[in-house]
């Protein structure tokens, strides 16, 4: 008995410090719970951090986690078909498209020579075949023809690009630009037939009027961009 009570103290001692780790590792798996929800509600994968702009955090302010957007199901699939080619014919017609492509180059001197408007709305057409995240379409294509219009965003451009080069971009980035012989005057933005401005939309509006999330926005108006600049070559 007298063993016994002598050798108390060293339990107890024990089970305070076994209650104390239990305690210990509840609270912090408990902080870990916490801030893996926290980090969920917040996580927007389809927004790059690099692509990031106070538009999207607009989006992530009004966009409530887990309301459906209640988009319908049902609907019907695009039908697919793909033409099939011979071995020769594959590398004969890849070929011939990269050396089209090849051909591209970026000008800043542009002719004022007619385009018949059909040509832009096909590249348009095509630029608009893009994929897109969650195929939300998230783009607007504006063709300008109006001198005045014309001249007016000319004037809007060099404003925000003079800001750009003497204050925005510094020195590095600018002196980087000294070999492609750019600056903010864009002669060409009066002299070309029609420009094409592309928007980029941060969201859509459903027909109850709630907004609609673009996933992937500003990735799939570059793609739809890219195919653009394609289409033009071909023209
Ligand atoms: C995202 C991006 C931004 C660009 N910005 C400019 C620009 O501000 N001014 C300009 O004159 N060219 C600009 N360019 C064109 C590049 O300078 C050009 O693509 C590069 O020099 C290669 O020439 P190439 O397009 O003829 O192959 C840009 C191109 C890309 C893809």
């Amino acid at each position: 008995m007298e063993r016994f009570s002598s050798l108390t103290p060293v339990f107890i001692a024990i089970i305070c410090v076994l209650i104390g780790i239990i305690l210990k590792s509840n609270r912090k798996s408990s902080k870990k719970g916490k801030s893996e929800t926290k980090n969920k509600s917040e996580s927007r994968p389809w927004v790059d951090d690099d692509l990031r702009d106070s538009t999207d955090l607009h989006v992530e302010e009004e966009d409530a986690d887990g309301d459906w957007q209640g988009l319908d199901e049902n609907i019907a699939h695009v039908s697919f078909s793909a033409e099939r080619y011979s071995e020769d014919e594959m590398i004969k017609r890849s070929k011939e498209f990269y050396e089209l492509l090849n051909k591209r180059r970026s000008v800043r001197f542009i002719s004022n020579e007619p385009v018949p408007r059909e040509v832009i709305n096909n590249v348009i057409k095509a630029a608009g075949t893009s994929p897109s995240g969650a195929h939300t379409e998230p783009w607007t294509f504006v063709v300008v023809q109006d001198p005045e219009v014309k001249h007016r965003i000319r004037e809007i451009i060099e404003e925000e690009e003079e800001i750009n080069y003497k204050k925005r971009m510094g020195d590095r980035w600018v002196n980087d630009l000294k070999r492609l012989r750019t600056n903010w005057i864009k002669v060409y933005l009066d002299t070309a037939p029609y420009l094409i401005l592309i928007f980029k939309q941060v969201y859509g509006m459903l027909p109850n009027g709630q907004k609609k999330t673009h996933y992937y926005n500003e990735i799939s108006v570059s793609i739809a961009c890219g195919l653009l600049l394609a289409a033009l070559q071909v023209r």
